[in-house]
């Protein structure tokens, strides 16, 4: 997908900039032609002659030489390239391009160009936090053309942990990609389930799962990309950065049966990838239990299935979304999921080993079989972003868009 695409790649100054040659030099492998702008500050954490020989090609450091002027020009980039991706985007990266300025090498070349942005955040978490940034990128995130991934979560180089490392590099060039592959959802309308689900037992106590909703959102994020229309409906996780789709907060099974129940029709793909919570207690107790009265047993009922109840629900419709499910197993997953697949009226589903090392709750990798109605099965393995866009492109092929 890369194959003879121009890339140019404007670096900031941040820790991270030296993870920029990696990235070159992937761009490059997979076929792209590279060319680098780069900051004064990211000058002083990686050298323009180590990018240089990584591109290839003349790096942009000074739009005010002459000399770079000749042969360079600072529009030049910007007319040249397919795609400009700018990493790491600093916090004061992200204000100068959010205001539109163009007072250095990378904010005037971007200006100048009219193609797909991709901004890869990467700063201490507070300053990721802070109101200004939270500001800049909800205007950034309303530019056309614009788009973002990561920051990852996880240990900063400076000691903070937290959202603010730039994301791993599979993900980078997933979400380049991700660039060129844009239009091919443009204009389908794609529902997607997240996330647990919370069934209370009293005022302070539930039944839940481990979901973070992680593998959710890498769909969401992937059809995102890939210019769909994303509405998500989200079991209760913490706190998430602004996202560029519809979120809509969910707590029970019941609740987000009900959000999916209003939107399945209008939906040209729906992927349920919540682990809902399968049980609910019998009763709910309206004042706290004290651990003295504890019951000696929990009465438990069956939750809704919302994937089941959504399937029968538009199975009969002219024109269906195409329907896919997760299959979270321990054991004989394919036999298991197969079964669900047929159950459940699905198009596809992801079978998921989630005693597998590198797969399940929480981590940012999953390791799946992707089975559709047929019984083809096809594996998919890496981070769940690049997980995510394997299932993409099937889910392309089954609306005649890939
Ligand atoms: N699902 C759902 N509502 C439920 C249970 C499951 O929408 N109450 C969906 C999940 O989002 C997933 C698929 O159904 O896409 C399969 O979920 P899973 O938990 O693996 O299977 P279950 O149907 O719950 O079967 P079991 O727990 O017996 O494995």
């Amino acid at each position: 997908m890369l194959q003879g695409k121009r890339i140019a790649v404007g670096v900031g100054g941040g820790i991270a900039a030296y993870k920029a040659g990696d990235f070159v030099r992937e761009l490059r492998r997979q076929g792209a032609t590279v060319k680098v702008s780069m900051t004064k500050a990211a000058q002083e954490f990686i050298t323009p002659l180590t990018l240089q020989s990584l591109s290839g090609e003349a790096v942009l450091t000074d739009y005010f030489d002459t000399s770079q002027e000749e042969k360079f020009g600072h529009l030049h980039l910007g007319r040249w390239a397919d795609a400009y991706v700018v990493l790491p985007a600093t916090a004061d990266l992200l204000a100068r391009i959010a205001a539109g300025m163009a007072n250095d090498a990378v904010t005037t070349s971007l200006l100048a160009f009219r193609g797909p942005v991709l901004l890869a955040p990467a700063m201490n978490t507070a300053m990721w936090e802070h109101p200004a940034t939270q500001r800049n990128l909800a205007t950034l995130r309303a530019t056309p053309r614009t788009h973002f991934v990561g920051p990852a979560s996880g240990p900063l180089a400076d000691g903070d942990v937290g959202p603010g490392r730039l994301s791993d590099l599979p993900d980078l060039i997933q979400a380049v990609k991700g660039l060129f592959a844009g239009a091919q959802l443009n204009g389908k309308k794609v529902l997607i389930t997240a996330g647990p689900t919370r069934e209370a037992i009293d005022p302070v106590r539930f039944i839940s799962n481990p979901s973070t909703g992680k593998m959710g959102l890498a769909v969401a994020d992937e059809a995102h990309a890939r210019g769909a229309a994303v509405t998500v409906v989200l079991g209760p996780v913490g706190e998430l950065s602004p996202l560029p789709y519809e979120i809509i907060r969910v707590t029970t099974a019941e609740e987000m049966l009900e959000a999916v129940m209003h939107r399945v029709e209008q939906a040209d793909v729906f992927v349920a990838t919540a682990a809902v919570s399968d049980w609910k207690p019998q009763a709910v107790s309206a004042k706290k239990t004290k651990k003295t009265d504890a019951p000696q047993s929990l009465a438990l009922v069956r939750t809704p299935d919302v994937l089941m109840t959504a399937s029968a629900k538009v199975q009969a419709n002219a024109t269906r979304p195409v329907l896919v499910g997760f299959a979270a197993e321990t054991h004989e997953v394919i036999t298991y999921a197969k079964g669900k697949l047929t159950r459940k009226g699905l198009d596809l589903i992801v079978a998921n080993d989630v005693s597998a090392p590198g797969a399940g709750f929480g981590g940012d990798t999953n390791v799946v079989t992707i089975i559709d109605s047929h019984g083809t099965t096809s594996a998919a393995q890496g981070t769940k972003r690049e997980v995510a866009a394997r299932l993409w492109d099937l889910v392309a092929k089954k609306l005649g868009a890939s």
